[in-house]
């Protein structure tokens, strides 16, 4: 039932957007992520740029669980009104129904709202891992270590797998390892003049969401001076 509600909410949010195009503000296209899950849900719009349209001067962000048109409307917290983005701090683990984001932006000729409806444990996608770094071990090995994105509130309970990905200077395909749960890995066999490009990834160990970005690459050989 939820996959078919999702739709007929998407072809909704469409149409309600879709009428608000003519009259001439574009309407806004709306992202949430549950990078801090479960505590908050980070949500930010953009307009895309249309020649004749004008820039909304405020945004009004409101969120209900649930489809019901008499369900409670919270406020989804701006830091102004100006600010195209905003926070969902009381979430609802494993809802069996949806939140509906509605963004109404403010334009001088007139209002336009987009919805967007989600299920939090679908959204989900960490920050990348933090603190990547690297060290030869004896017999051409290479240790990666790294922590769990301190964005992550609470790595004990919602635990991470991590995929690393490397590859040698010049070499045109990464290779990847994963997903395992340990913040270590050992690389069999560098050869040790070369240069190696490391990244590490987080997803959910259940598999909700996606997986992050890819963290900023550790290089080897090791800078000296670290
Ligand atoms: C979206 O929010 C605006 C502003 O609060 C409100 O006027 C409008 O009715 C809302 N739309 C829906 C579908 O809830």
């Amino acid at each position: 039932m939820t996959p078919r509600l999702l739709l007929v909410l998407a072809l909704w949010a469409e149409c309600a957007s879709g009428s608000h195009r003519r009259e001439g503000p574009g309407h806004l296209k709306v992202q949430c992520r549950a990078v801090r899950y479960p505590i908050a849900i980070d949500c930010s719009w953009t307009q895309p740029p249309a020649p004749d349209s004008t820039r909304p001067t405020s945004f009004i962000a409101t969120y209900r669980l649930g489809v019901a048109a008499q369900g409670e409307s919270r406020s989804c917290l701006q830091p102004t009104p100006g600010t195209p983005s905003c926070a969902i701090s009381d979430v609802q683990m494993f809802s069996m129904v949806p939140y509906v984001l509605n963004v109404t932006a403010i334009h001088p000729r007139g209002v336009s709202s987009t919805l967007l409806p989600f299920i939090p444990e679908h959204i989900i996608k960490s920050d990348p891992p933090e603190g990547v770094r690297l060290s030869l071990i004896p017999g051409k090995q290479l240790r990666v270590q790294w922590e769990p994105p301190r964005s992550w509130p609470f790595p004990e309970i919602f635990i991470l797998k991590y995929r690393i990905r490397y590859k040698r200077h010049g070499s045109a395909h990464f290779r990847q390892v994963g997903p395992i749960e340990d913040t270590s890995f050992t690389l069999r066999t560098v050869r040790p003049r070369a240069r190696y490009c490391i990244q590490v990834a987080a997803q959910d160990l259940l598999d909700y969401g996606e997986l992050s970005d890819w963290s900023p690459p550790a290089r080897l050989p090791i800078t000296p001076g670290k």
